[in-house]
């Protein structure tokens, strides 16, 4: 089943190139992957296309009108279920890997992108059914980070990595970072790849490479390990 994406932006040029290239273009082009950007532009009523102004109250910046999303939104009824309303901006819930795979389960979602100081928080209240932020530090807009989450996405639909192995060995697909990485020359100025990686014994390179991944992460992301082995904790006594 193909997923479909409706992207709602005042900036859809910031889309034409990585929806063409690459794992994602492939998506796309194969109709693993559907994803149409409209313009908020387009459903602003006024003859200057208005999408922002000022805010009430006073204070600095614009703020993105209630009228052109809610319009645009309603316009994707027939394409779209419109249950996952979906706006990025930098105070929503952090987008995980995990959460990358629960979207890509959804047969279908509307990513909102944020702009200026804000949206009319009547848009958040009544029409909006999540917020999503990909890190605590502030953009200029939506745009990027609906392009990552849209690729995050994408690597988790069957067919659009070749080999589903190099999903799931992949850093924080598990909860982990993966372990490391080499190839030929096996000696470069010096520098020696790993004994066991060139012993041919798969058992004891899987076992040597699970160890990589727990040490790797305790060295570098200490904080996914401690959630790592919750989760592991929790899915074992559910087990029991
Ligand atoms: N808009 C601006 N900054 C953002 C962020 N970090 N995540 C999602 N949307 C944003």
């Amino acid at each position: 089943m193909t997923i479909r994406i409706d992207v709602l932006t005042i900036f859809p040029e910031y889309f034409t190139v990585p929806l063409q290239n690459s794992l994602l273009g492939k998506a796309i082009k194969e109709e693993i992957m559907k994803v149409k950007v409209h313009n908020i532009r387009d459903f602003a009523s006024d003859k200057h296309k208005t999408v922002d102004d000022t805010p009430y109250g006073g204070g600095p910046g614009m703020v993105m009108k209630c009228e052109p999303i809610f319009d645009a939104v309603e316009s994707l009824k027939e394409d779209n279920s419109l249950e996952h309303i979906v706006l990025l901006t930098p105070g929503g819930k952090l987008f995980t890997q995990d959460k990358a795979k629960e979207m890509a389960q959804w047969k279908d979602l509307v990513l909102i992108c944020g702009r200026y100081e804000g949206v009319d928080e009547r848009i958040v209240e009544n029409l909006v059914t999540e917020e999503l932020s990909i890190g605590d530090y502030v953009l200029s807009g939506g745009e990027l980070p609906a392009l990552v989450i849209i690729e995050a996405i994408s690597r988790m639909l069957p067919g659009v990595i070749g080999q589903w192995e190099s999903v799931t060995n992949d850093s924080l697909y598990n909860g982990l970072l993966s372990y490391p990485q080499y190839t030929k020359p096996a000696e470069f100025r010096g520098m020696k790849v790993p004994e066991i990686l060139l012993s041919g014994n798969h058992e004891q390179i899987k076992k040597w490479r699970d160890e990589q991944s727990i040490l790797r992460t305790k060295k570098k992301r200490p904080d996914l390990l401690g959630k790592y082995q919750e989760k592991k904790k929790s899915d074992s006594e559910k087990v029991e």
